[in-house]
């Protein structure tokens, strides 16, 4: 049977602002007391389980045969070509301070290619998507990477080191470069959210190490539709599973490149 991947965009894109609306609400009443910690400074509750639970069982409805990567670990099972990878909420840590910035993040492989990508940030009620073969969208329309050719013209997004410290002196100096040699850096705590803004052409490039597939699968797949670039930190295709990555516009992404492997290799 052959998938109608725009069908299924739509049915993702759907079921996303679905769960988004119980994240919003139970948002407006959350506290503080319902936090588990899973390791240093990660963070878990009830919202993102059940949320979860509720983007795992729709998708099994939607295409039987898949598997899933579902960060909660709600599904383990294996498909043997398609596979679901899932974070049901991207930006816990903004979650839980009341913070307005917290996405889910959806994208769907075959084998070992991104076919579709949906991102849904709740706040602004801003859905990203993008199929196989499609351009990509925010809400409906038509956006791109933007065309600045230069660092210099830049604006850049990057997440903090939150446990893994061992590049951290790596990770300052190329912060430090950074800081002096763009418009700025923005920490926004949702690496998907960050991805989307760069598919959008508001940021023209992100950068961060100790990510999970879930993290960034459909942003990656997104900024590509979207006409940008993505690597790992080498400049090499192992961005999903490989936990860095480097993604930009294409017109300084060779330059942006440049720098990350400089202060990383
Ligand atoms: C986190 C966010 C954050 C990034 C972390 C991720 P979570 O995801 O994407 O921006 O810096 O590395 O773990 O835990 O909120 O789903
Ligand atoms: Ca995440
Ligand atoms: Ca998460």
């Amino acid at each position: 049977m052959s998938i109608n991947l725009q069908t299924l965009c739509q049915d993702v894109c759907a079921l996303s602002k679905e769960v988004g609306v119980f994240i919003k609400n139970e948002g407006e009443k959350f506290s503080s007391m319902k936090v588990e910690v899973k390791g240093k400074n990660d963070f878990v509750s009830y919202v993102d389980k059940t949320s979860e639970k509720r983007i795992v069982e729709k998708l099994a409805l939607l295409l039987p045969e898949a598997g899933f990567i579902a960060e909660e670990g709600t599904s383990t099972k294996k498909g043997e070509t398609y596979n679901w990878v899932i974070d049901p909420l991207d930006g816990t840590t903004n979650f839980i301070h009341g913070i307005p910035c917290f996405a889910i993040s959806i994208a769907l492989m075959r084998n070992e290619e991104l076919i579709l990508g949906v991102i849904y940030e709740i706040n602004f009620d801003e859905c990203f998507y993008a199929w196989e073969g499609s351009k990509a969208y925010l809400n409906g329309k038509e956006i791109t990477v933007t065309k600045t050719a230069k660092l210099a013209d830049s604006l850049l997004a990057t997440g903090f080191p939150y446990y893994d410290y061992s590049r951290m002196d790596e990770y300052i100096e190329l912060f430090k470069y950074f800081m002096k040699h763009t418009h700025g850096l923005r920490r926004l705590g949702s690496a998907a959210t960050d991805l989307a803004y760069v598919a959008c052409g508001r940021f023209e490039g992100f950068y961060e190490y100790s990510l999970q597939p879930w993290d960034v699968a459909a942003g990656a797949f997104i900024v590509q539709q979207a006409g940008g670039k993505v690597t790992d930190f080498k400049g090499e295709e192992n961005y999903i599973f490989g936990k860095e990555i480097v993604a930009g516009n294409s017109a300084c992404f060779d330059e942006f490149l440049d720098v990350v492997k400089k202060h990383f290799n």
